[in-house]
């Protein structure tokens, strides 16, 4: 069978970085409560003018020279983005054309955090279904443009950052010894829109800003991330103990914590990124998959195991043989 194994990736972070002494100044907050509620310490912020796709070019221009993957030899970028740069065209468009890549397609996937292990899953599809041999994965976003900066309870969460990861189609034997992706599972429920949104959007003719019941969407977190797993799990036949590395979305450390517990993952194979990024969004998993690899954790043939939950809500899982 055919599978996506992953040929290389890469990242980018803006310079400017607001530390939680800072956060302080901006906000009724402090440090001793940021740390402790979230394991945060500090964020990236976008500078003025810099936007999603100048993120979002960066990391690919990392994750192309990562994987020695030529641009012409892209069919598909899929850039999972709720922090857009126009309403339209594509974001993902934009990163096309800065790249030099004249054939081929490129489409955003709005699935907020989770949107990166939806634009994973959806790039295997597609490279499954052979409409795609190389596709560029990219989770890119500027969650500064849409926070209320006098909201202390989500102004302190949130960073900029982009990730990417290319995807290459290589025949193999169909067994949990292939490299590449072994299985996905994605999941909404719209019901719970009201917990994690913007107030805001092209149709209601203002950008908005995010709001969150944070009691509420961790609650949920927890029982969702868990869930998405076993299904990885079950689907494979695998068992926690055969997982290598733990690359969640990285919203709240306590959150990563309460997960592997349930979840029974070895705490020292969960890759916790939150404390230097904070919450990224779509970036979040491919940002924590560049500090692990070029850290030297995650090497060639370990099993990789993706998850995220965000607005929608929306949540989902991979599992990957690096
Ligand atoms: O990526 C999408 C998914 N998002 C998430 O996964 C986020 C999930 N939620 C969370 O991570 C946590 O719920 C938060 C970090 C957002 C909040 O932590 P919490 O332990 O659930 O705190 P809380 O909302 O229950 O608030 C506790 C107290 C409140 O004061 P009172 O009512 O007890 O007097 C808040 O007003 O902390 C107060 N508070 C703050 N204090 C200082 C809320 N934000 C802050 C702040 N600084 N920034």
């Amino acid at each position: 069978m055919i599978r996506s194994v992953v040929k290389g990736v890469g990242a980018y972070l803006p310079e400017r970085i607001i530390t939680n002494a800072e956060m302080a100044t901006l906000v009724d907050t402090s440090d001793e409560w940021i740390t402790a509620r979230t394991g945060i310490a500090q964020r990236h912020v976008a500078a003025d003018g810099e936007l999603t796709s100048d993120l979002a070019i960066a990391a690919s221009r990392a994750a192309l020279a990562n994987s020695n993957v030529h641009v012409d030899d892209i069919d598909l970028i899929i850039l999972a983005t709720a922090t857009p740069d126009d309403t339209f065209p594509a974001t993902a468009t934009v990163v096309q054309a800065a790249l030099g890549m004249e054939r081929g397609f490129a489409f955003d996937m709005q699935a907020v955090c989770s949107g990166f292990v939806y634009a994973v899953s959806t790039a295997d599809n597609f490279i499954k279904a052979g409409q795609a041999k190389t596709v560029l994965v990219i989770g890119a976003e500027t969650f500064s443009r849409i926070l209320d900066w006098e909201d202390r309870t989500t102004a302190v969460l949130f960073g900029d950052g982009a990730g990417a990861l290319v995807l290459q189609a290589e025949e193999s034997e169909g067994t949990n010894q292939d490299r590449g992706i072994l299985t996905c599972h994605l999941h909404s429920d719209g019901r719970y829109r009201e917990k994690l949104y913007v107030d805001g959007g092209p149709s209601r003719g203002s950008v908005g800003h995010l709001r969150m019941e944070g009691r509420e969407v961790f609650r949920h977190a927890v029982v969702n991330i868990a869930e998405a797993i076993d299904e990885a799990l079950e689907a494979t036949g695998l068992e926690a103990k055969d997982i290598d590395w733990f690359v969640p979305h990285q919203a709240n450390k306590r959150i990563l914590d309460a997960t592997a517990k349930r979840i029974g993952l070895r705490p020292e194979s969960v890759v916790v990124t939150v404390g230097e990024h904070a919450n990224t969004s779509a970036a979040s998993v491919p940002l924590a998959l560049d500090v692990a690899l070029r850290d030297g954790r995650i090497k060639q043939g370990d099993m990789v195991l993706l998850e995220a939950m965000g607005g929608g809500f929306t949540w989902g899982s991979a599992l990957i043989r690096w």
